[in-house]
């Protein structure tokens, strides 16, 4: 295939509304591509419209966005959806409406949801997809690490201490693997990114957990800092490696761990934000948590619940290889984090 510039190249970005999914139509839009992206439903896109207008897209660049409904967890859509792109970021997570019963309720989705995306890739001729895995996939179900984890590192899904969403990454992501190597899927390229902890500036009030962290320290809601440790990524240096990968010649058949900076502790994260920011982070605690008092709090309170397997434990990749082949260049770990800050002041998310 000729190579197509930039204004030629449709890319289909699936899960636009999540808060990557947002910052790679952004790049995407940036760098002049034609995009599409897919939604569970329609109702949703004046939501993505006016996140990537608080992103900095014009009007004009949203004549070259359009929408397309397609649910990961059925068929209909995704082959009318894959049709005349050239790449696809595969960003999107089948979301459960409910908290599953059993874990194969999330696992069998994850990897249905990435199959569906391959094979619709494959039979419209995409050259290849960019599918956003997660360190969930690399890094858990085994004893705390004293070095960096690699790409040959993947998560031990017969571990008891791997939860059913680590599991779904995990299974999600060699499915998608197994797939580009079986017959069926013989010619599509395939690169996987798996980043650690996204922060970065949000673009409106639904957020992440690790968003929720800033938040929470901002408005002294945390009476001090679990000892935590893990990779943080500003979302915008998240979606930039997508788009390397996505044309990269040597990022086919590759997968990038540890899209991240260096690993920061959540102490560290605290002592950032009243550096940086010491009027809106006077209410931030930067005392230790014992280990357990957090557990005692994730009995009932969900959003710590969520790391509280991960304490003690060092959740970090190196991002090297990302850094030495496609000449990845993401900003400081500090920035990340006081951007994120930023954003939750210029927004009016933060207590008064
Ligand atoms: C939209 O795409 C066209 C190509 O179809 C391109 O010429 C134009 O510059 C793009 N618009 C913006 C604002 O990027």
């Amino acid at each position: 295939m000729a190579s197509l510039s930039p204004s030629e190249a449709l890319v289909l970005v699936t899960g636009g509304s999540g808060f990557l999914g947002t910052y790679c139509i952004i790049a995407l839009l940036n760098a002049g591509y034609q995009v599409r992206t897919t939604i569970r439903s329609l109702t949703k896109s004046s939501f993505i419209t006016t996140s990537l207008k608080t992103g900095g897209i014009s009007d004009a660049s949203l004549k070259n966005l359009s929408f397309i409904a397609a649910d990961l967890t059925k068929d209909e859509g995704w082959p009318k959806a894959a049709e005349g792109c050239t790449y696809i970021l595969h960003v999107a997570s089948p979301f459960p409406a409910n908290l599953p019963k059993h874990e194969d309720d999330l696992i069998i989705p994850a990897r249905e949801g990435t199959l569906r995306v391959l094979r619709a890739a494959k039979i419209s001729g995409v050259k290849r997809v960019v599918v956003t895995s997660s360190f969930a996939a690399v890094a858990y179900g085994h004893p705390a690490q004293s070095s960096p984890f690699t790409e040959e590192s993947w998560t031990d899904t017969l571990s008891l201490d791997v939860t059913p969403y680590e599991k779904s990454k995990t299974v999600a992501e060699r499915a998608a693997w197994d797939y580009v190597n079986s017959p069926e899927g013989e010619g599509l390229e395939l690169s996987v990114i798996n980043p650690v902890g996204i922060f970065g500036p949000v673009l409106s009030s639904d957020f992440s957990t690790s968003i929720i962290l800033i938040q929470r320290q901002l408005n002294g809601d945390l009476a001090g800092c679990p000892r935590l440790v893990f990779g943080i990524v500003d979302v915008r240096d998240c979606a930039s490696p997508h788009l390397l990968a996505m044309t990269h010649p040597k990022a086919a058949g590759e997968r990038f761990i540890g899209i991240s900076g260096k690993a920061m502790s959540v102490q560290e994260i605290a002592f950032c934000l009243k550096e940086r920011m010491p009027n809106e982070a006077r209410r931030t605690k930067t005392r230790i948590l014992p280990d357990w008092l957090v557990r005692f709090i994730a009995l009932f309170d969900g959003e710590v619940r969520s790391v509280a397997p991960m304490i003690g434990k060092r959740i970090d990749g190196s991002g090297e290889k990302a850094k030495k082949v496609l000449r990845w260049e993401p900003r400081s770990r500090e920035d990340a984090v006081v951007a994120t800050g930023e954003s939750l002041v210029r927004l009016g998310l933060l207590k008064k």
